[in-house]
């Protein structure tokens, strides 16, 4: 897993607790990293299923929660790290579309051993999208959460609802709707 997503949690983690309460938690996990991550190094995932469980832990939320609130904090970021990537998109459903065929592989250019989910649209209309998302990693809260974030990023109101197709959430259907 990409550096940038540690140092994203990180960045989030000590906004929202403190340097106190990440520095216990990095010492707490016992990483192989040491929690030392740079945003374009490359780390085993396991490590963020460690910070997650741990930090699930400690805060008394469930993982799946943690992780959608941090996919819409990681929107606003990659909006502000990666700024070409939204030029030209004034739909948040556009955009969702062009995750899979354009912003992840992008992605790819910049990071060629980055590991990516799988995004397919499985029925699209002008104000709904359904997309299948899969992926060996499992981090479908996460992808919650981003497509939350980009809602409201283009200020659109609307509901997303997940169905769970594989225990693990290796394989979910997201259902999103804009308000007409
Ligand atoms: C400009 C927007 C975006 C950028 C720059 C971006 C970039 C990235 C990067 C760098 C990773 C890490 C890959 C690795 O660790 O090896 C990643 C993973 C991921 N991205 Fe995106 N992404 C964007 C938008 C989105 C959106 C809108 C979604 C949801 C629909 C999404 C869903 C995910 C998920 C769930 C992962 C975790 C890997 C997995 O589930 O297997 N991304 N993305």
């Amino acid at each position: 897993m990409k550096g940038v997503i540690f140092t994203e949690l990180f960045g989030l983690i000590e906004q929202t607790q403190g340097e106190k309460f990440l520095d216990d938690l990095i010492d707490a996990c016992d990483l192989p990293s040491c929690g030392a991550y740079t945003s374009v190094g490359t780390y085993n995932y396991s490590e963020m299923q460690t910070l997650v469980t741990e930090l699930s832990k400690r805060s008394g939320l469930p993982a799946a929660d943690l992780l959608e609130k941090f996919g819409f904090h990681l929107f606003k970021r990659f909006h502000l790290l990666y700024p070409n990537l939204f030029v030209d998109h004034t739909c948040p459903l556009h955009f969702l579309t062009q995750v899979e065929l354009v912003i992840h592989k992008e992605v790819l250019k910049l990071y060629p051993e980055a590991e990516l989910p799988s995004f397919n649209t499985v029925a699209k209309s002008t104000n709904s999208l359904e997309l299948e998302y899969r992926s060996k990693r499992g981090l479908a809260p996460l992808a919650l959460g981003l497509i939350k974030g980009c809602l409201a990023h283009f200020g659109s109101m609307g509901t997303v609802t997940m169905e769970v197709w594989e225990e693990g959430y290796n394989a979910v259907l997201f259902k999103i709707r804009l308000n007409p």
